[in-house]
């Protein structure tokens, strides 16, 4: 994996996010530090809290608490932290988000056979529909003269567009970035394919080319092999064929839906993590968001967190210590005597938590 020089000790800031979010960031940074002590974990102030405080949900001070540590460990933001999460991406320039979708024994999924589940999305993490750039039809004018469509924008009507853009210098880096992660994997016993899945069949200037710039550069290494689907058939297979997956490539619509749906084939959200790189950056959070409904409960499954948390010690060179947290959750789950709510269980956030300090060595 990428990583820019470190601090020495390194520094992760911890952003504990909105709504349910703080109730996993904040004990996971806790159990991170038992496990690696020398981490410097810094929390800065965000949202609601940052709001009534300091009148913006974004403090300078949050950012350059951001700036200064070597990667961020952030919740979610049901809204009011929300410009955390997008200086966290197009700030730092974090262009791919990891999402693995691995079943472990225990978990609840609703699959006959979910042990066939264990391959990795990656999301582009910058571009397509996102950052939203949203408008008035009429403001398409200019553009109704031109050949290239199949039907001009009916900009005399009232209504609203949504960009979609994608460079190629984005498409290239996820690209190549993919096809790393498939060598590495395959060095580790996975079979080294990338599959790829777009609409290349409706958009052939986007998705088209996105499609052959992730062919051209999966057949630029001998070992790794190339699939391709469109996305609606993707969908299906995420369900239908898990097996044949490992390294899933999508663009940042479709690895948001598509991320979502595969959580939901090995037992939910509160079990899925992800890590986000950039040239010199990286966050970690989980796929899910703030949970609203949850808020307050204590029930919120922080597995999703603490995997993510794995993750993180994992891009800082802890690979042992991640390795160990790992095992940790997968005992927990397995013995199954202490589960979270979402799995079926009775325990707390806390009492799982718990647990699982237990099975570390
Ligand atoms: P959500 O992921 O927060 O919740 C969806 C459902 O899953 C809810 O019923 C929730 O209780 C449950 N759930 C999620 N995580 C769980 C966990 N760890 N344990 C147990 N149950 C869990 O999605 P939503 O309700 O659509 O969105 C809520 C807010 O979160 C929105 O404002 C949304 O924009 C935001 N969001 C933020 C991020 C992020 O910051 N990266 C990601 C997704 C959604
Ligand atoms: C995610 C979330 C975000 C996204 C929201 C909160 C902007 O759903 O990280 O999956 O759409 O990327
Ligand atoms: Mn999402």
């Amino acid at each position: 994996m990428m990583r820019r020089q470190l601090q020495a000790p390194p520094t992760v800031c911890v952003v504990p996010g909105d709504d349910a979010a703080p109730e996993v960031v904040r004990p996971t940074a806790e159990l991170l530090s038992l496990l690696v002590s020398e981490i410097r974990f810094q929390e800065a102030i965000c949202g609601r809290e940052a709001q009534a405080q300091y009148g913006t949900p974004f403090p300078a001070e949050t950012r350059q608490a951001i700036d200064s540590a070597d990667c961020t460990l952030f919740g979610a933001s049901g809204g009011p932290s929300r410009p955390i999460l997008w200086y966290l991406r197009w700030g730092k320039g974090t262009f791919v988000n990891v999402r693995p979708v691995k079943w472990m024994p225990g978990y609840q999924s609703p699959m006959l056979h979910p042990e066939r589940i264990d391959y990795v999305i990656a999301r582009d993490n910058l571009e397509g529909m996102y950052p939203p750039r949203e408008g008035d039809i009429a403001e398409l004018a200019a553009l109704t003269s031109s050949s290239t469509w199949f039907q001009a924008p009916p900009v005399e009507k009232a209504g609203a567009y949504a960009l979609k853009v994608s460079t190629d210098e984005q498409m290239q880096r996820l690209a190549q970035f993919s096809c790393e992660l498939a060598l590495e994997r395959q060095s580790a016993g996975y079979p080294g394919k990338v599959t790829l899945g777009a609409k290349y069949s409706i958009q052939p200037r986007t998705d088209g080319r996105f499609r052959t710039i992730v062919r051209d550069a999966v057949q630029q290494h001998e070992s790794l092999s190339y699939q391709e689907y469109l996305v609606d058939d993707m969908a299906r297979r995420l369900v239908a064929t898990p097996e044949a997956l490992d390294v899933v490539v999508l663009g940042n619509e479709h690895g948001d839906i598509l991320a979502d749906a595969a959580s939901g084939t090995i037992g939910g959200l509160g079990l899925s993590p992800s890590a986000c790189y950039g040239e010199s950056y990286a966050y970690f959070e989980p796929v899910h968001g703030s949970a609203p409904d949850i808020a307050g409960k204590g029930i919120i499954n922080p597995t999703a967190m603490l995997l993510s948390g794995a993750m993180m010690l994992d891009y800082l060179g802890y690979t042992e210590q991640a390795d160990m947290l790992e095992t940790a959750i997968a005992d927990t789950y397995r013995e199954g005597n202490v589960l979270p709510v979402d799995q079926g269980g009775s325990a707390s956030t806390t009492d799982f938590i718990a647990a699982v300090k237990t099975h570390l060595p």
